[in-house]
């Protein structure tokens, strides 16, 4: 209450900070991986048309929820209809859920960045590098508490201004050379398989788990039901256009992720001939491809280091955001000191992220429903929460507060031109499809059904 909320300058401004905080290891490290699980170009398909429609409905949404009240999701629920309060509470969970395992992956980002610094980059290119990485006991371990640690100095200090100016520079370079490797990648021998499976819809290959995958992309990557939108829009000028701003998020946010895909599922083909169990391969896929690729480029090393790097900003952006949201949850929730709140919640990062990160090598015998731990808790968060937020959210805005309460901030700044078809996909398709999606795939992956 009266706290002062300084705003974006201009429309772009928002943009590109929202943009900038969505892009991370959703789209480079978690999206390609999916794709190649999930049959390619039907994966790329059910994405597409589940941003278009549902992720375009639900980012204008949170952007608007939050604009209007002028808070963030903790209290922007309840500040509309108190009986809400709830569905804030159970979007800031997600957050908490993610940090440490997007923690490790953040090692595993520093650990092949310290790979091409040190000149290895031909053996990470090798057989079994990937794995031998993962299954020690210590090593993931020391490159997480350093990734934590980067993350919380920033946090702690707080300067992710500095960073993300930073990294609003380094961005660009990052989708340029994406692209650049991309194209290089798509003209290796054996590529056009690759290209072919990527872009192609096989509908032999479709189940109600690609779509289950790609509707959990879409929340991850956009940073969709996990209430950061909504702090976003408390931000967002009166002026700047809502509709706009998502449409442009939207476009650079899958931009780069099909590029992202468009490196790596190809390059499966070129250097293992398509093979099912590297298509199937999940979490560690970035980490075999990208070495493989670059061993091919005079001067490789040089392109893992920079492509690291430039990884390893967006991902600390990203985890940024995630911590930031987590500490300010605490704070306000029980009113301690902020330097404390970052400590408890660094111990609890570690401690959910150790098995996370052992779960993939002298834990790997561990499972929960027949996941490692890591995958559960993205499994979790992706696949349970975040859709059940969605529906929820649809519910609450086409039924509790009623569309026209967003609509008129929508269209403060500028005419909102899918009026129609938004309260059409709020109150009607949105909340059924997903609720549909979600128990037949809870059912599926039970056994009770098969589709
Ligand atoms: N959307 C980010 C990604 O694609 C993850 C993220 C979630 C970032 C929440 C910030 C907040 O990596």
């Amino acid at each position: 209450m009266g706290k002062k909320r300084s705003g974006f300058t201009g429309g772009l401004g928002f943009v590109f900070a929202t943009a900038g905080s969505a892009v991370g290891l959703g789209n480079l490290w978690r999206f390609p991986y999916l794709a190649a699980k999930y049959g390619g170009g039907i994966f790329l398909l059910c994405y597409i048309i589940l941003a278009m429609t549902f992720g375009l409905a639900l980012m204008i949404t949170e952007i608007a929820i939050g604009r209007k009240t002028g808070k963030s999701a903790i209290e922007a629920y309840g500040a509309l209809n108190k009986k809400w309060d709830f569905l804030g509470k159970i979007s800031s969970v997600v957050p908490m859920i993610i940090l440490p395992y997007y923690c490790v992956i953040g090692g595993w980002v520093i650990k092949y960045f310290f790979v091409f610094v040190t000149g290895q980059g031909h053996a990470a290119a090798g057989e079994g590098y990937f794995e031998g990485f993962i299954s020690q006991a210590t090593e993931p371990i020391v490159w997480l508490l350093i990734y934590i640690a980067f993350t919380a100095v920033v946090v702690m200090l707080g300067v992710e201004k500095g960073i993300e100016k930073f990294s609003k520079v380094l961005m660009p370079v990052l989708v340029v050379l994406s692209i650049g490797i991309a194209i290089y990648t798509v003209t290796l021998d054996g590529a056009g398989a690759g290209v072919k499976y990527y872009f192609m819809p096989d509908f032999s290959k479709f189940s109600v788990m690609t779509v289950l995958a790609a509707l959990g992309q879409l929340f991850y990557s956009m940073s969709i039901s996990m209430g950061i939108l909504i702090t976003y829009g408390s931000y967002m000028p009166k002026e700047t256009s809502i509709e706009k701003s998502a449409h442009q998020i939207e476009i650079f946010d899958s931009g780069i992720a099909i590029i992202a895909g468009l490196m790596i599922v190809p390059s499966v083909f070129v250097f293992t001939g398509g093979d099912e169990a590297m298509l199937q391969k999940g979490a560690g896929l970035m980490f075999e491809m990208l070495p493989k690729i670059f061993d091919t480029i005079p001067l490789g090393n040089v392109i893992g280091v920079i492509f690291f790097l430039l990884v390893f900003f967006a991902a600390l952006t990203s985890s940024i955001s995630l911590m930031e949201t987590v500490v300010s949850i605490i704070q306000d929730k029980f009113g301690l000191k902020r330097k404390t709140v970052c400590l408890i919640v660094v111990a609890g990062c570690i401690l959910l992220a150790l098995p996370s990160s052992l779960g993939y090598g002298i834990w790997d015998s561990v499972k929960i429903f027949g996941l490692s731990f890591l995958d559960f808790f993205d499994f979790v968060s992706n696949s349970v929460i975040m859709p059940i937020v969605a529906i929820l959210t649809c519910i609450f805005v086409g039924y509790v507060i009623k569309p026209k309460t967003l609509i008129d901030e929508i269209a403060i700044s500028k005419k909102f031109k899918s009026e129609k078809l938004y309260i059409v996909i709020i109150k009607y398709i949105a909340p059924f499809c997903i609720l549909a999606i979600l128990i037949s795939s809870v059912l599926n992956s039970l056994g009770v059904i098969d589709i």
